[in-house]
């Protein structure tokens, strides 16, 4: 979670490194709008947990929240503060709705047309784990890091440790994670 001043630059750093950028130039700005996304949604995580006390920090959070609300209705996105870890790449816009009850690590790849939703408890999502096209994870269920979650899977219950998830419901089709079936890598998808 983004506490400090220090922790929202990482978290930047490397959400950008997940898009492939290095730096945030005007043509990123302008047309990436996942990108501008998450810039925001860290800006929002940033101002929302360091603003006790600092009626600056507090305006700045509401004009954002509010700039952010109108950029999700366009984008399709319902994507809570404070869920995702550090390097998350939100490939495509299109409908992503997830739980502000969920929990993502680090290095979260995700898709549209996926839903991490609350059912009676909502997923805890281990770090380096990718979530294909329309997958749908949900319930008190716990995804282990490493993991590959298939296009259109529906994933009901925990899976630990490594692995591709895939079909309906989910079954460990093959003990490769996300980092050896390249989905971050060379398979890599263009955005
Ligand atoms: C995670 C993913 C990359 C793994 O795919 P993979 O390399 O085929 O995985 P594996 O080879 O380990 O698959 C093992 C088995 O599960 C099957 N399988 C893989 N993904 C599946 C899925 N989403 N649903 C059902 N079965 C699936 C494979 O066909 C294979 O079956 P077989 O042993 O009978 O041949 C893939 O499921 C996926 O989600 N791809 C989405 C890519 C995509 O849509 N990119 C564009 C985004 S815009």
């Amino acid at each position: 979670m983004i506490e400090d001043r220090r922790t929202y630059r990482v978290y930047r750093r490397k959400d950008l490194a997940a898009h492939g950028l290095t730096r945030v130039g005007l043509y990123n700005y302008m047309w990436m709008d996942c990108v501008r996304f998450q810039l925001r949604l860290r800006r929002i995580e940033y101002l929302y947990n360091t603003k006790k006390n600092n009626p600056l920090k507090a305006l700045a959070w509401f004009v954002e929240e509010v700039v952010q609300h109108w950029e999700s209705v366009r984008l399709g996105f319902t994507i809570p503060k404070n869920v995702f870890g550090a390097g998350l790449c939100i490939v495509h816009r299109g409908t992503i709705v997830v739980s502000n009850k969920a929990r993502v690590g680090d290095n979260c790849r995700i898709h549209p047309g996926t839903s991490i939703g609350d059912y009676d408890g909502a997923p805890e999502i281990g770090d380096n784990v990718y979530i294909g096209p329309g997958a749908k994870i949900f319930g008190p269920i716990k995804i282990g890091n490493n993991t590959a979650i298939g296009a259109n899977a529906v994933v009901n219950r925990s899976f630990e440790g490594n692995g591709t998830l895939a079909g309906i419901p989910a079954q460990r089709v093959s003990k490769l994670g996300a980092l050896e079936q390249g989905v971050f890598g060379e398979r890599r998808e263009n955005l």
